[in-house]
């Protein structure tokens, strides 16, 4: 038996990147999974990949703005798949800052809060009563990001992270005694779309990793099925980092101190 055979699982912005890699990880671990993304033909493009190779998931238009859509892809969950054991929240925005802060315009500020922030909000809320009645194996499983530990630029985005990871805390204990987990994974950076175009970006980044590489989408889809699955059935809280080390030195640091 496969570790989520008969589990239902909900992935918002699904459709491509990390969100596409925990949507096939969850398939190919035996889940239902229920593809989401404001974008629908990304997301009917990642269901009909699953259904491909063999496992079972439908899509689901939703921006995770829109609380009737959310709503909506919470009920399409339960009726395909009788339960809905898993909500990953992924769904993001970020927009890049301004040279100076003072020059920060409040639509692309909000922005990054309505969706990073308040979009896991209105999936946590949609989904909370389904989640509960999981017989014990409800969890929510939020994507946060480096960004909320240090300073990576995107002020906003950033902050928002932080604030979920906080949520993350009060979530869990709140939820606990109704028998669903709440953790949080904190990816560095990961070679996705986000990062197209840029790939000199990314060597340089790569070269700030402790275990020398920039993650991939399957190694934050590994660490999200972890904190989902029974193995982690003591776990709740917590924020996971996966960012090759990122946070526990200062490589730079250390390369450009003088020898003795
Ligand atoms: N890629 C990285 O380096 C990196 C680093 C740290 C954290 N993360 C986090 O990982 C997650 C996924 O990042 P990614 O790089 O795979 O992103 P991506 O940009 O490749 O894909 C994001 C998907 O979300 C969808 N989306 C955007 N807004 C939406 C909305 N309002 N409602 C529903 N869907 C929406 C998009 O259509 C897209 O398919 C995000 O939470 C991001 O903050 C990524």
């Amino acid at each position: 038996m496969t570790r989520f055979e008969g589990y239902g699982v909900l992935i918002t912005g699904a459709g491509q990147g990390i969100g596409e890699a925990i949507a096939r990880r969850f398939a190919a671990d035996g889940a239902n999974v229920l593809v989401t993304d404001r974008d629908s033909s990304r997301a009917m493009r990642v269901a009909a990949a699953i259904r491909d190779s063999g496992g079972t998931a439908e899509s689901h238009t939703c921006d995770v703005a829109d609380r009737t859509a959310v709503e909506a892809a919470v009920a399409q969950a339960v009726a395909s798949f009788g339960s809905l054991d898993v909500l990953v929240n992924n769904a993001y925005s970020c927009h890049p800052d301004p040279t100076h802060f003072e020059d920060h315009e409040d639509g692309p500020w909000y922005q990054d809060f309505e969706i990073t922030l308040h979009g896991a909000y209105r999936c946590v809320r949609a989904a909370l009563p389904y989640l509960a009645a999981a017989g014990g194996r409800g969890a929510i499983v939020n994507i946060g990001s480096v960004n909320a530990e240090q300073h990576f630029g995107c002020h906003a985005y950033s902050a928002a992270k932080a604030a979920l990871a906080s949520l993350t805390r009060t979530l869990a204990v709140e939820c606990a005694p109704r028998g669903v987990r709440v953790n949080l994974v904190e990816p560095g950076t990961i070679r996705t779309s986000a990062w197209e175009n840029r790939q000199e970006a990314l060597e340089h980044a790569a070269s700030h990793y402790p275990l020398g590489r920039v993650g991939e989408p399957d190694d934050i889809a590994a660490a999200v099925a972890f904190l989902a699955s029974a193995d982690a059935a003591w776990i709740t809280g917590v924020t996971l980092p996966v960012e090759g080390g990122l946070l526990v030195g200062n490589l730079a640091m250390l390369r450009e101190m003088p020898q003795e």
